[in-house]
């Protein structure tokens, strides 16, 4: 199994409140698989992947990735993990401002172990012609295919996707959705992605939905559909 979560259990204190946000949440993904999380807001998605990704910490349980317990890392190896293993998508693009398209890209090659070319990357998304654009000359789609680009740069096993379409209209976001799947294809990047949208989960190999920090539903597609199929 490449990505394990056993019983992933998460509170956040605020002043004398706890609010219990995972309650032994489990879940699975072999390698190459697809994998999407549904559910509400609130109900605990991206706690739930900022854990996997080594972002955040829970209080008990087990998150293992290509046979690394990250759950068991100190701060240092946990960072390396995340460096060095890891693409993360985030529904905002996160990109640095007053550095380039290309250069925002190279910042995340740099600290990887085998990155891919720079320029490939952006051909693979379409951008190459805009390399040397900064974000705010740039549609909210084409940031989004930057920032695919700079998690895919370092040619991550594992790619984590908080609602990488969340910001967009439907048919830039089945182009970020294809562009997705093509990199799971060609790059055989395993990859787990957060979203509100249920008709995206006939793209998955595994579908989990989350109500309230459980998990209470999860499928397995026997066949998956390509995302330029997909009618939302
Ligand atoms: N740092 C924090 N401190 C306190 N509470 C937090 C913190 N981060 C998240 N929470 C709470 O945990 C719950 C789950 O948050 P989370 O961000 O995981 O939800 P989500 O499912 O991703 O929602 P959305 O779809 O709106 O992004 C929410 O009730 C939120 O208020
Ligand atoms: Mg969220």
């Amino acid at each position: 199994m490449f990505l394990k979560v056993e019983n992933l259990k998460k509170s956040y204190k605020t002043g004398d409140v706890t609010t219990t946000v995972l309650k032994g949440v489990g879940m699975n993904l072999d390698q190459g698989e697809i994998g999407i999380i549904l559910g509400p807001s609130g109900s605990g998605k991206s706690t739930l992947l900022n854990i996997i990704g080594g972002i955040d910490r829970c209080d008990s349980g087990i998150v293992s990735v290509d046979n690394i317990e990250i759950t068991k890392l100190n701060d240092t190896k946990l960072t390396d993990y995340r460096r060095e293993r890891l693409g993360f998508i985030f529904q905002f693009y996160n990109l640095i401002p007053n550095l380039t398209a290309g250069e925002n890209i190279e910042v995340a090659s740099n600290i990887s172990i085998s990155p891919l070319n720079t320029d490939e990357v952006l051909n693979a998304v379409g951008m190459l012609d805009k390399k040397h654009r900064f974000p705010k000359e740039l549609s909210g789609g084409e940031q989004q295919r930057v920032s695919i680009a700079r998690a895919i740069v370092k040619n991550p096993k594992l790619l984590l996707c908080d609602e990488p379409t969340g910001a967009l209209d439907f048919s830039t976001s089945r182009e970020i959705l294809k562009l997705l799947q093509k990199i799971n294809k060609d790059f055989g990047s395993t990859i787990l992605m957060i979203t509100h949208n249920t008709a995206i989960s006939a793209m998955a190999n595994k579908v989990y939905k989350v109500r309230s920090g459980e998990i209470v539903e999860s499928m397995v597609n026997k066949t998956t559909m390509p995302a330029e199929r997909i009618e939302w």
